[in-house]
Formats: C-alpha cells, sequence, structure tokens
C-alpha cells in the first residue's frame, strides 16, 4: 500500500514553490521558467553530483500539474543562513566553515559546466549601460585569468544546510558554471552586500584570501565586473550600489 505522505511548503519565491513530500523535496516553479531553464538547473545538479560534492540527489525531474519540478532528496537540517542569524555569537566560526565549503567546491572539476566568463560577458552585453562601458568592461572580463574551478555562482547561506550530525549539503545549483574561483567570492561578496551586509561581506572576503592565500586586492578587482553583469537584473535599490562599484573601475 502506497504511503501518503503530508505536503509541507518550504519556501515560497517568485515563481517558485518548494515543497516537502515525505523523504523528497519539490522545487517546482511557474511557466515564467522555460523548460530548458529548469532542465538546465536539474543537469548542473546531476552534473555537481557527479563531482562528489555532498548536495541532495536528484529523484527526478518532472511536470507535475503543469509545473516543472525538479525532485530531490529532502535534507533534514537548518540552513547556515537560520543558524547565523540565531547565534550571532557565533558568526566568526560559521564564516569558517562557510569558506571551507566554498574553498571545497573550487576544488572540483566539471569540465561541461557552461564557462562563467561566456555567461558574465554575455550578460554585460545586455545590460542598459552605454555602449562604450559594455564594449569596455567584456573586454576587460576577457583579459581576466581564466580557470576551471566549479563556481557555485549564488554561494551564499541560505544554499547551505547542515544536519544535526554536522554535515553540510550544498544546495540550489542554477548558476553553477566554471571559472576563477575569485569570481566567485566577488559574487558572494556582492550577494551580502546587497543584502545590507557590509560588515559580514568584509569580513568574508578577508577570511577567503586569508585561507586561499589569495591577494585581497586580487579578488577585489573582480567586483565591478560581477557588479555589471548583475545590472541586467536591474532592481532599482541595488542599482546605485551597483553602479559604485562599476564606476570604481580605474
Ligand atoms: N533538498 C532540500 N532539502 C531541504 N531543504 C531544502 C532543499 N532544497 C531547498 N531547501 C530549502 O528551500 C530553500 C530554497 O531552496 P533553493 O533551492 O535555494 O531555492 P531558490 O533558488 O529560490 O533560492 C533553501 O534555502 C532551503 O531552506
Ligand atoms: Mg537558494
Amino acid at each position: 500500500m502506497k504511503t501518503v505522505h503530508e505536503i509541507k511548503q518550504i519556501a515560497e519565491r517568485k515563481g517558485k514553490l518548494i515543497y516537502r513530500e515525505g523523504d523528497k523535496l519539490y522545487k517546482t516553479f511557474d511557466e515564467t521558467y522555460s523548460k530548458s531553464s529548469v532542465l538546465n538547473e536539474g543537469l548542473n545538479q546531476a552534473r555537481i553530483e557527479e563531482t562528489g560534492l555532498n548536495i541532495p540527489k536528484i529523484v527526478e525531474v518532472s511536470v507535475i500539474h503543469g509545473r516543472c519540478a525538479i525532485i530531490m532528496e529532502y535534507i533534514e537540517g537548518v540552513t547556515l543562513e537560520k543558524l547565523m542569524q540565531d547565534n550571532p555569537e557565533k558568526e566568526d566560526e560559521y564564516l569558517e566553515l562557510f569558506v571551507d565549503i566554498q574553498l571545497d567546491i573550487h576544488s572540483r572539476r566539471s569540465p561541461l559546466l557552461t564557462k562563467f566568463k561566456d555567461k558574465m560577458t554575455d550578460k554585460i552585453f545586455k545590460s542598459d549601460l552605454d555602449a562604450s562601458t559594455r564594449y569596455d568592461l567584456a573586454f576587460r572580463w576577457r583579459e581576466m585569468p581564466d580557470h576551471n574551478s566549479v563556481l557555485h555562482c549564488d554561494f551564499n547561506p541560505s544554499n547551505v544546510i547542515i544536519t544535526e550530525s554536522g554535515k553540510a549539503y550544498i544546495l540550489d545549483w542554477s548558476h553553477a558554471s566554471q571559472g576563477n574561483a575569485s569570481a566567485d567570492v566577488a559574487k558572494t561578496y556582492l550577494i551580502f552586500e546587497l543584502d545590507g551586509k557590509k560588515n559580514v561581506a568584509e569580513k568574508y572576503l578577508k577570511l577567503f584570501c586569508k585561507k586561499r592565500g589569495t591577494s585581497e586586492e586580487y579578488v577585489r578587482k573582480w567586483i565591478p565586473l560581477i557588479a555589471a553583469a548583475q545590472l541586467i537584473k536591474g532592481k532599482a535599490e541595488n542599482r546605485e550600489i551597483l553602479m559604485n562599484h562599476v564606476n570604481s573601475v580605474e
């Protein structure tokens, strides 16, 4: 006899509904998401699973009541975001863990993932910056050193779940790409800053550079380039912060 499980909503975002049924997590998308974008997220997640990183395993990609859905293992635990909110005194400890996880991601390779640089230059050409700035920034992107690390590209504490036994799972691979690790660090820096956590962004950047043995000056060079590519999303309240970074390029 089939067991009937209660359906529990986990999160709701613009165009997305995420719920749990039994031991499975359903990430479902409305019609504003193309089939190809959902399949791409599923494909990224499958590719990352093959790198051996600790992530929820995909069970199925399907269409349920007209909505595309990625069905994966449900991970019982608490996000690092919630842990940081609930235990502010442990911020340093959690940031250490956060950086260690990101270093592990960067140590992996997945040669078929999209190249981050190609994605970013494409976004810059689609931004509303004036033509000469677009050209200049795309040129700068092209000149930045290439690499082939796995990059999460949306690495932030809401995308890490810690289980009761302390094991970390990394979620949400929709933006995963391959490229230079410093670009991913610049992206995470901006996520913190745009979330109103500039001090955490600074602490995180310093910690990452210390652990990785990279100079801060080098990583900071990527921030305006990432900021320019973010302008395509064009959230009005973010524009000023992003433009300040873009204009900081000498
Ligand atoms: N496999 C999973 N197991 C448990 N919780 C999950 C899982 N996937 C997502 N979640 C929860 O849902 C939230 C949103 O999922 P996520 O894939 O990050 O969506 P989004 O793309 O909207 O950020 C996560 O922050 C986490 O709390
Ligand atoms: Mg997420």
